[in-house]
């Protein structure tokens, strides 16, 4: 056989466009396979003459080698063609806009909570958790505001019974960490959580908001203790160039009561509608623990004295990004809430 003519025969097999690998294969050992045609072409030298062996192994040669590289142009070119026709499939249009994934995120109140909790767990404070359904006895009694006081008018009080209400205040933790570390050791805590009064839900009241209440109770501790890690927090949460200033004030369970404002972070003193132009923005409530609460949890007044505060975290956070309506943090509106992730 020739090699044009071989080449010519090879190639017509070879001609179909869409030739699978396995089709190739299947040709290809017709010609190279072992029963082949080139192999069986060889098999054919022992008939030979030892003169004409040579020549005859040379030609076959040719032939084998020329079968050779038909065979691999052809998988060459099906191989080139699954390539394009996998790129083809698995074609990733970078140019379309991606999937947005909607991911929660930290709510602004607990957020605040946070600041706060980091600022004092780093001053030494423990994070205490107390009860939402709260005893009279706790929520008003130990803190030193009996039935017939006019201080619960203060607090509009939802009563699940004579007994049994929603908690007005954090400051009921005050009593609860006192009785339970026994009127011996020393008390440093904050307490954040929600608290729930009787009010008509506008702009600036809700039933239920959210109170950090902080307590400090050992042998020395004084208003001027508080008065620092007041104004450490005043510039934790609105600026290191803060300033604050204490007024007197009423709280059945304080003596002294004061409440603290923190100098105006928009105007810086001067005088704006924020501050209602007298440069100071109420922040908290605080005071000198009263003698009646520590005598009535079990610290004796004469050894031990304490301070206690509590704000409103909803005010705080309201004060520092500029929300005008409390109903906001309650209502789930995305809009709101994704502007604070
Ligand atoms: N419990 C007070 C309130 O709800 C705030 C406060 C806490 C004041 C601790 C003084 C000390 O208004």
């Amino acid at each position: 056989m020739e090699k044009e003519e071989l080449k010519k025969q090879i190639k017509n097999e070879l001609k179909e466009k869409d030739m699978s690998m396995q089709k190739l294969l299947e040709i290809k050992a017709a010609y190279l396979g072992k029963k082949g045609l080139i192999p069986s072409l060889m098999g054919e030298m022992k008939n030979l003459s030892q003169e004409e062996k040579p020549a005859y192994g040379e030609k076959v040669n040719a032939l084998k080698n020329l079968a050779a590289d038909l065979f691999d142009e052809k998988k060459k070119e099906i191989e080139e063609k699954e390539i394009g026709q996998k790129l083809e499939s698995e074609k990733v249009d970078i140019t379309l806009p991606g999937k947005e994934f909607n991911t929660g995120s930290i709510h602004v109140l607990n957020e605040v909570i946070e600041e706060v909790e980091d600022l004092f767990i780093g001053l030494g404070f423990e994070v205490k958790d107390g009860p939402e359904i709260e005893s009279d006895r706790f929520n008003f009694e130990l803190l030193n505001i009996p039935k017939d006081h006019p201080a619960r008018a203060m607090q509009d009080t939802f009563y699940i019974n004579a007994e049994r209400l929603l908690r007005t205040q954090t400051s009921g933790a005050q009593a609860h960490t006192m009785i339970e570390y026994g009127g011996k050791k020393d008390v440093r805590i904050i307490c954040p959580g929600k608290v729930y009064r009787r009010d008509d839900d506008d702009a600036t009241h809700s039933h239920q908001f959210t109170q950090i209440e902080g307590l400090v109770v050992n042998k020395d501790v004084t208003m001027a203790d508080l008065k620092g890690t007041l104004l450490t927090l005043a510039r934790k949460m609105f600026g290191e160039d803060r300033e604050i200033r204490l007024r007197p004030s009423y709280f059945p369970f304080t003596e002294p009561s004061i409440e603290v404002d923190v100098s105006c972070f928009k105007c810086h003193g001067k005088g704006c509608s924020l501050c209602k132009n007298t440069g100071w923005i109420e922040i908290l409530g605080a005071g000198m623990v009263n003698n009646n609460v520590l005598d009535m949890c079990g610290y004796d007044s004469k050894v031990y004295q304490g301070y206690a505060f509590g704000m409103g975290v909803e005010r705080i956070a309201m004060l520092k990004y500029g929300i005008d309506d409390i109903r906001l943090f309650y209502m789930n509106d995305k809009r709101f809430i994704e502007q604070f992730k």
